[in-house]
């Protein structure tokens, strides 16, 4: 593995709206380097469904942040996919079904969860090189990282991916649908008072709108060996 200076990890930090092609490219980016890769939405994503599992209210900070502060969340490897854990349990499949998206709204604004898992992020990033992706993480979670990427595509681009994608899973998808929802997911993710998405001091713009997948990658890993030497 390839060090910075004694004790210090690399840490690429990519944000952008859904669609951008955040994760598929920090998943590349990160096998390409030889990197872990931290989907923090997943983390997101796991807190609302234990919130739903134990029928915890929405707005119920309290509680809330009991479930993710005892929440041990952990990624493992499995043939070539990192799947997610929480308290000893799979829940890879389970976090990107529509109830947990149609509620992690309230969840991601909720400043005490925020914390707790923001905290939880940042150990990963002092366990090894890293490529991060999510809403913050080079505005809050590791401001300091070498490199920061914004990613960032039209919506209806955005939304035609998602048609794909999903089409590609076996799920027929109705593109006004998924259009309306993308634009309400990104007012939620802008316009919220607590790390609403920004773009970082410091990182790169990319708009993957005219990209495939492979060159977001590539530039991406170019970024990164440039800042590596
Ligand atoms: O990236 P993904 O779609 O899995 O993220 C799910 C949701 O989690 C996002 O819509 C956003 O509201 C929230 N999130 C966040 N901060 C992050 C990552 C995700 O608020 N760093």
């Amino acid at each position: 593995m390839m060090r910075k200076k004694a004790g210090k990890f690399f840490i690429i930090a990519i944000d952008g709206p859904a669609g951008s092609g955040k994760s598929t490219t920090a998943r590349k980016v990160a096998q390409r380097l030889g990197f872990f890769f931290l989907d923090s939405g997943a983390m997101y994503r796991a807190v609302t469904w234990l919130a739903l599992e134990n029928k915890v209210a929405l707005n119920d900070s309290s509680a809330l942040a009991v479930l993710a502060e005892k929440a041990v969340i952990d990624f493992r490897q499995q043939d070539g996919k990192q799947l997610i854990f929480v308290n000893g349990q799979d829940i890879t499949r389970q976090i990107r079904l529509p109830d947990v998206t149609n509620a992690i709204a309230p969840i991601a604004a909720n400043p005490v969860v925020r914390k707790i898992l923001v905290e939880k992020q940042r150990v990963f990033g002092k366990l090894g090189n890293l490529v991060a992706e999510g809403r913050d993480i080079g505005t809050v979670v590791f401001p300091n990282a070498d490199l920061k990427i914004y990613l960032n595509a039209p919506a209806k681009v955005r939304a035609r991916r998602r048609v794909t994608e999903l089409a590609e899973q076996g799920v027929e998808a109705d593109f006004a649908a998924i259009y309306s929802a993308l634009l309400l997911r990104d007012a939620n993710d802008s316009n919220r008072e607590h790390s609403p998405l920004r773009r970082a001091k410091g990182a790169v713009e990319l708009d993957t709108g005219d990209l495939t997948i492979d060159e977001q990658v590539d530039r991406v890993v170019r970024l990164a060996k440039e800042r590596m030497e």
